[in-house]
């Protein structure tokens, strides 16, 4: 599996990779953006969400794995995958922590074996300040050059945001740069790569379905303010389309045969989190009713809610429709370990139907999702591994997939 090859001729990892970075080849300096013209008038502006190639949008695994790796899943009845957020570092300090989480990832790839991650679904906010192509090569492609599976991408509000030199000078159009390196017609050599081999992903939009065997990922778009994550116009509230949450309810009633039938895990992934006890990077109250609202509509609740956004990770329970539901959030993959504290009652506690599990974990790491349907009863396993600590994940959590109950 080693320097392998999918679908289309994609490539994922060098063959020969080189020493981590410790610098960058496009530094970015974030006073400059965070005080320019353009960014003080425009930063609380909602950005049009760009239609999806294909109606619905939805792409499967095996468009981009070779017919051997997905037959392995099958027969192995069991897939893991990695997820995380907000891996783009804009300081060399934080370069460095991005690296060794990279590599954390790229190492469990290596590795092989039943549970070695067939891919990896990022949770956004892959660049920063903001999300132009020249800062693809230093805070994505370069860190990720030894991961030697695909990536998945929902964006981030720093993906989306984009930077004009005045308040009103033309700035790139919004998601422009995750356009090409994540949504490309075809799988091919990126012009943000800076010559690194890993291809284009052909995702069907920023917003879109992965079916793969055993699970389905809705990956939703949450746009470009700091906060609130939104999906909907919230009854005009904002000015952007209902399409998505159409989407969503559509997907949920599509996968929910599949699911009922136990053939399949589903699982959301929206950059702002729904729940978050980071006084910064809190939950936003209204994409989860939209959430909410479109798994009422369809009769079916995910097995399992991540984000990213805050740089920490934090682990819920949600008990609702007779379901224990995890709201993870591990918006810790390389920007900056950190919280902004507020005042909250020691691990666990509960409010209303949500359960603080753990106190926040604030160090940067990952998670590893596994579904395995050959155990009784059939298992999601969601654990969180911090590379400074060691190989052992150091948070983890079971969900009994026939009950939908955590043991
Ligand atoms: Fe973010």
């Amino acid at each position: 599996m080693l320097n392998s090859i999918g679908k289309g001729g994609r490539l994922f990892a060098e063959p020969k990779p080189s020493p981590d970075a410790t610098s960058f080849q496009t530094n970015n300096t974030s006073s400059e953006y965070f005080n320019s013209p353009y960014y003080l008038q425009h930063k609380n502006q909602i950005q049009p969400i760009p239609k999806p190639l294909i109606d619905p949008p939805r792409m499967n695994l095996a468009d981009v794995l070779q017919d051997p790796d997905i037959q392995a899943i099958q027969s192995a009845n069991q897939i893991t995958l990695h997820v995380v957020g907000d891996t783009g570092a804009v300081m060399p300090t934080h370069l460095t922590k991005e690296e060794t989480v990279a590599d954390a990832m790229a190492a469990d790839v290596q590795a092989g074996g039943p549970t070695a991650p067939s891919f990896f679904f990022h949770l956004g906010d892959i660049v920063y300040y903001f999300g132009e192509h020249q800062y693809y090569y230093d805070q994505f492609y370069e860190p990720y050059r030894a991961y030697d599976r695909p990536i998945f991408a929902i964006p981030g509000n720093h993906d989306g945001v984009t930077y004009g030199d005045s308040s009103t000078s033309k700035a790139p159009p919004t998601l422009e740069a995750f356009l090409r390196n994540f949504c490309a017609a075809t799988p091919g050599a990126s012009p943000d790569s800076g010559g690194l081999m890993r291809s284009t992903m052909t995702q069907p939009g920023v917003y879109f379905t992965l079916d793969a065997p055993l699970v389905s990922i809705i990956g939703l778009y949450s746009n470009v303010l700091e906060g609130p994550g939104i999906i909907s116009s919230q009854g005009n509230k904002y000015p952007v389309s209902d399409e998505q949450l159409l989407f969503l309810t559509s997907e949920l009633q599509r996968l929910k045969p599949s699911r009922m039938a136990g053939e399949r895990a589903v699982l959301l992934a929206v950059h702002h989190p729904p729940l978050s006890v980071d006084a910064k990077h809190s939950g936003s109250t209204g994409l989860a009713q939209d959430m909410d609202t479109a798994c009422q509509q369809a009769g079916l609740w995910p097995d399992a809610v991540f984000s990213g956004h805050a740089h920490l990770y934090q682990r819920f329970t949600r008990h609702v429709a007779n379901q224990d539901i995890p709201y993870v959030v591990s918006g810790s993959g390389g920007y900056n370990a950190i919280s902004s504290p507020q005042p909250i009652p020691k691990a666990p506690f509960t409010n209303g139907d949500t359960t603080l599990e753990i106190d926040p974990i604030i160090d940067y790491g990952y998670l590893k999702v596994t579904i395995d349907m050959t155990s009784s009863p059939r298992l999601l396993t969601i654990a969180f591994y911090q590379p400074k600590v060691g190989k052992n994940a150091t948070d983890s959590v079971k969900v009994d997939l026939d009950h939908h109950q955590i043991i």
